[in-house]
């Protein structure tokens, strides 16, 4: 493990991604359950795919591959490629690609859920005497101090800091990294995402970190997974991208997470059960205050509309 102070960057990075980095050692279904765990969320992709005729699906940052195992019996004829730093896991079906850089070209739909918000960034704090400095951060304990001016043309444009004490995690890398995986793409590029607009920024920044299904204290060394917020709208405008909340764009996907009727359950009693298995799906995707939240950046290179408000 390095010793002394880091940039909140570089050490992020580490903790992730280095050999013995968490997304190396760790899947993250291992430590908490997305949207690609509810068979509900594949059933809306599938619709979507349907659709936009989409001939192929890339999942980019894949994960345990859960999303791309419960698309394939619902998307015949379709390509499925995952995208992951990991290895493949055992339960991905031969027929489904694994690979760990995006392809050239996407011809179809890319989709990225919960992945700009684990792209490191810089962090920046504003002192007590107006000086915007960078964050730096002792990887075994997680204790921070301040380190030189920082002068980011980024940040006075989408995120400028008033009170000292304020904080913000630069965008630009992950505004850099959805551009090119959008560049890439003939059909809907989607990446998913908790995130902030200008109005809502958080005022100390929205570094977190998680481990075996709950939030822990903020440290890089690897243990834990290291997040935070995307400032949705840079991304948008970089990427001509539509920015919708996860509830509105499942919902023009068909998912409804109303009950099915009781009489059902006399009628046909697996019926409601798989239907009142399905509305509680949707009910957690869609939830205020949770994964209905979600911003979902749409681009949509050939216009189909599917998405659209
Ligand atoms: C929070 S997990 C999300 C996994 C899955 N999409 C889900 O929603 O459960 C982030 C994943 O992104 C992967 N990842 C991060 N950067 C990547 C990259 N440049 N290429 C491929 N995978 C990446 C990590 O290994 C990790 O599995």
């Amino acid at each position: 493990m390095t010793r002394g102070p880091l940039p909140w960057r570089e050490a992020w990075e580490r903790a992730l991604y280095a050999e013995a980095g968490f997304f190396r050692t760790s899947r993250p279904a291992e430590h908490f359950r997305t949207n690609v765990h509810m068979t509900a969320f594949a059933g809306a992709i599938a619709e979507l795919v349907r659709s936009t005729g989409a001939r192929q699906v890339v999942d980019l940052a894949a994960g345990g591959g859960e999303l791309l195992i419960a698309l394939d019996p619902l998307v015949d004829g379709v390509e499925l490629t995952g995208v992951e730093l990991a290895p493949r896991p055992d339960a991905v079906p031969a027929s489904i690609g694994w690979q760990p850089d995006l392809p050239d070209h996407v011809d179809g739909l890319l989709i990225a859920n919960e992945w700009l918000d684990n792209i490191p960034c810089d962090v920046v704090e504003l002192d007590g005497e107006g000086v915007v400095r960078e964050v730096l951060v002792d990887p075994g304990t997680g204790e921070e101090t301040l380190g030189e001016a920082y002068d980011s043309a980024w940040l006075r444009d989408w995120w400028p800091l008033h009170e000292p004490g304020d904080r913000a995690e630069i965008g630009e890398t992950r505004d850099a990294a959805w551009t090119d995986a959008v560049s890439r793409v003939r059909g809907t590029a989607i990446a998913i995402d908790y995130g902030h607009t200008r109005g809502d920024r958080p005022p100390f920044g929205s570094l977190r970190s998680y481990a075996d299904g709950r939030e822990v204290d903020v440290v890089p060394d690897g243990s834990r997974d290291v997040t935070a917020h995307v400032a949705v709208d840079s991304v948008a405008a970089l990427t001509g991208a539509s920015l919708i909340r996860q509830r509105d764009a499942l919902a023009r996907l068909g998912l409804d997470g109303t009950r099915p009727p009781l009489e059902l359950a006399h009628s046909d009693p697996g019926a409601y059960l798989r239907g009142l298995s399905a509305a509680g799906e949707a009910g957690e995707l869609m939830a205020d205050g949770g994964l209905g939240d979600f911003w979902w950046l749409v681009t949509d290179t050939l216009g189909h509309g599917t998405l659209a408000t």
